[in-house]
């Protein structure tokens, strides 16, 4: 493993002003109401994984039994200690996704909103392959996994505004690289990278497969709009639909 989980322990601190976050009320999202659900029907003990600063957690206490909050960066998990609500169902645990042993076979549910982003796919595919290990065999998998054909969704937007305010094709997508950040992505890779973070971006294409090799199969794969607000330029774009991550819903196979 590399040290990427120093680069997510330092990025902590500034975690709210730096990220794209997908549980904002104006987020439209079907993981609650799945987790609800879920919960319902009696599946009772849940895995946040990746759990960063702990968005999550007072949910998943609220509906659940047993919470488990896993992430491999410490200064993610001292923020995620410190706001959750004390309760002797929650537990911390430090580990990286690719090496879940003590979660082995224990869980009902497991998350994991925007942290299957593993930049090796190796990494990446033995992590969908514990994340498997831990599922009991009526369990689900929930993830939220960031979109790179939302990134390029937003490219195209981009384009289309600055052409329309009569720039040049060339210095439109200039703009648009700009206001996108495309300094940052690696778009033959999926890459994003970010202050030492190397984040995979999904194509939707990549979903099934991935799951499928793991052992998993996909009952649902759905867009998560994101706020507009969270974007460059919104005000020109909001007319639009907003860019995406894609949820999907998962069982073993
Ligand atoms: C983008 S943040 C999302 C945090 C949280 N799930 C949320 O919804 O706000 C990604 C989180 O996944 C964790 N993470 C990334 N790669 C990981 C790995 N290989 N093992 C364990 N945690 C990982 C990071 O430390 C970070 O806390």
């Amino acid at each position: 493993m590399s040290d990427q989980n120093l680069h997510w322990s330092r990025v902590a601190a500034s975690y709210e002003k730096e990220f794209i976050d997908p549980h904002r009320p104006d987020v439209r999202s079907p993981l609650r109401r799945v987790l609800r659900r879920l919960a319902r029907r009696g599946l009772g003990a849940v895995a946040d994984l990746g759990c960063g600063i702990g968005p999550l957690l007072p949910f998943l206490v609220e509906h659940f039994t047993k919470v488990w909050a896993v992430d491999f960066a410490a200064g993610m998990l001292e923020r995620a200690r410190a706001a959750a609500p004390p309760s002797a169902k929650l537990e911390f645990v430090q580990c990286p996704l690719t090496d879940l042993q003590p979660l082995h076979g224990r869980l009902d549910v497991a998350v994991a909103v925007n942290s299957l982003v593993l930049p090796d796919p190796r990494d990446l595919d033995r992590a969908l392959t514990e994340v498997r290990a831990c599922l009991r065999p009526h369990g689900r998998l929930l993830g939220i996994l960031p979109a790179m054909d939302g990134v390029h969704y937003l490219t195209m937007l981009l384009v289309d505004r600055a052409l329309a305010l009569g720039q040049p094709l060339d210095a439109a997508r200039k703009s648009a690289a700009h206001h996108n950040d495309h300094a940052c992505y690696d778009f033959g890779f999926g890459e994003f990278r970010f202050q030492g973070l190397e984040q995979h971006f999904w194509q939707p294409s990549e979903i099934r497969h991935r799951l499928s090799r793991a052992g998993f199969r996909v009952r649902s794969l759905k867009k998560v709009h994101l706020s507009w607000k969270q974007f460059s330029c919104w005000r020109d774009l909001e007319h639009h639909p907003p860019p995406w991550d894609w949820f999907v819903l998962a069982e073993p196979s």
